[in-house]
């Protein structure tokens, strides 16, 4: 029987059992390490000469796996397979789809430990961030189930005495699914089945340093039942196959998270009609943040400070939903800045795989080198209080990084970073607070410290972010407890999580019947 649903809960780490089984995982999963991974396409793996080698972010040296790397022709291969799935896929019972999303979801519980210790190595999470992933994965598998079988029987709609009217939903067809490294199983995972669930087939681009992790869960999709074909794996190069398939005319929809400059790279490609095609696609694009929070004069300022201290270096800054801004009453200004310093400062930076570890490497030498460029922009921007440093010796370790007096229009307030670095800001009042937070081209999430309820009502209205947090960090929303999507260049809030989200891969059709 499908019980009502609750997210899954987080690991407890204090509980030294729940260490010690992690601490297993780990080395299961190092045993594991270096092995080479096909593509999957119409269920037959597909073995390619050139290869893409995904390694440890905090120890490049060592291989997680080496993956094979999808060309045109398999994306081709790939397109012609989710056709043909489509053609059976879409007239399954929705519930046995969601029953497919239940299946893994279990399985995926069953090795859960196993699942995060992939990301430990794969991306540098530290244990906490990882567990978090995968409960965010299986929290979509039994959402989007859930979802999927409620939407089954329609909406119902007037008839007349001599018709019966229906409203129903069918699904779109083959589509693409683009996903980031951050959140490499929780999003890779969602942004599949979500599509997949509705009875479409999916053609899935993992992000191209986390492969692996997309791996293990094609290989829970084919445990629990998926025919194939619904779901085609095809790891490679983002501008070959992504823009290939993005500009394919049998693409019926495209599932993209990642940065604004990609994602508005296919929202446009994608609204481009090409020769052949019978439709207009449909682009969920979901991107960027330059996220916020805002500390009022009446607040508990300890909580201001380990909001901000979260919300900026959980998973090192690297989460589209990360606190980059930190807008403070001038009154409390240097008192919270004092503390968020004293609790970076404690912080211990180190290899995730360690128990210790608050804050892991960035993802890549690439992502290290242009942290550390924003850095030196914002030593010219403002003053740095503390951190400021990086280490590749052996991985890519930046320092908890605070700028302080940073004007909202510098661009250390204004761009991604996408790394440990927090700036902050003084604001003369509560509407100014707001005012400043609200300057910025995205909108995806914010939060307000603050004991004031008034003002609290007012940031309700005038914060314009997808996501708002009262008196908490923001970061870490919960599939279906906060829907998750942001405005402006934040993206096309599809909201995942949600309960309209599954509606963005399908169509409504009426039909009326006159008897
Ligand atoms: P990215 O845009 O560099 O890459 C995302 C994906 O797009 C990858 O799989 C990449 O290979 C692929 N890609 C690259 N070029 C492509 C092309 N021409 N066509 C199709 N696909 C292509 O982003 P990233 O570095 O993986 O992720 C970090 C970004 O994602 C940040 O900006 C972050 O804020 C954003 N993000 C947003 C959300 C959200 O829900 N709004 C969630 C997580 C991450
Ligand atoms: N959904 C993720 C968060 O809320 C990105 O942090």
């Amino acid at each position: 029987m499908v019980t009502t649903y609750t997210h899954e809960p987080f690991t407890d780490f204090s509980d030294a059992k729940n260490q010690e089984e992690f601490e297993a995982a780990l080395q299961y999963v190092k045993s594991e390490l270096g092995k080479d991974y096909p593509l999957i396409i119409g269920g037959e793996k597909v073995d390619t000469d050139e290869k893409t080698t995904s390694v440890n972010p905090a120890n490049p040296e060592q291989v997680i796996g080496r993956i094979a790397k999808a060309r045109q022709k398999h994306a081709d291969q790939a397109m012609t397979s989710a056709l043909e799935a489509f053609q059976t896929w879409k007239k399954w019972d929705p519930e046995a789809r969601a029953n497919v999303l239940y299946r893994a979801a279990h399985l995926v519980k069953r090795r859960k430990h196993e699942f995060s210790a992939w990301m430990v190595y794969e991306i540098g999470k530290t244990r906490k961030e990882a567990d978090a992933d995968t409960a965010e994965a299986i929290d979509f598998l039994e959402y989007y189930a859930r979802q999927m079988v409620e939407l089954k029987p329609g909406i119902p709609i007037n008839s007349r005495s001599f018709e019966h009217n229906q409203f129903f939903y069918i699904p779109l067809g083959p589509g693409l699914t683009v996903s980031p490294w951050n959140l490499p199983f929780a999003i890779m995972a969602g942004t599949t089945v979500g599509p997949m669930v509705a009875g479409n087939t999916v053609m899935l681009k993992p992000a191209t340093n986390t492969p692996v992790i997309a791996y293990k869960f094609m290989e829970v999709l084919i445990e629990a039942g998926m025919p194939d074909g619904v779901v085609n794996y095809i790891p490679g190069s983002g501008s070959e196959i992504g823009d290939y398939l993005v500009d394919h005319p049998e693409t019926h929809w495209i599932n993209f998270t990642g940065s604004k400059e990609i994602g508005t790279r296919i929202y446009e490609r994608s609204a481009k009609v090409q020769p052949g095609q019978t439709h207009l696609k449909r682009a969920i694009i979901e991107m960027g943040g330059k996220d916020g929070i805002v500390v009022d004069s009446e607040a508990d300022l300890d909580l201001a400070a380990e909001s901000i201290l979260y919300s900026a270096y959980g998973f090192a800054g690297q989460k589209c939903s990360a606190c980059s801004r930190a807008i403070v009453h001038q009154d409390v200004y240097e008192t919270v800045l004092e503390k968020v310093k004293a609790l970076a400062e404690n912080a211990v930076v180190g290899n995730p795989e360690h128990a210790e570890t608050y804050m892991g490497p960035v993802k890549d030498e690439e992502a290290f080198n242009s942290i550390l460029e924003y850095i030196e922009i914002g030593k010219g921007e403002a003053e740095l209080v503390t951190g400021g440093t990086g280490d590749k010796t052996n991985g890519y370790f930046i320092q908890p990084t605070i700028f302080k007096d940073a004007d909202p229009e510098s661009r250390i307030m204004q761009e991604e970073i996408f790394g440990p670095v927090v700036a902050f800001t003084k604001a003369e009042d509560f509407t100014h607070a707001i005012e400043i937070a609200n300057n910025t081209i995205y909108g995806l999430t914010g939060a307000v410290i603050s004991n004031n309820r008034a003002h609290l009502e007012q940031a309700r209205e005038d914060f314009h972010v997808g996501n708002l947090y009262f008196n908490r960090g923001c970061t870490a929303a919960i599939v279906g407890y906060q829907p998750f999507g942001g405005f402006n260049m934040s993206g096309t809030d599809a909201k995942a999580g949600g309960p309209d989200y599954l509606l963005h891969f399908m169509q409504p059709k009426t039909v009326s019947d006159h008897f």
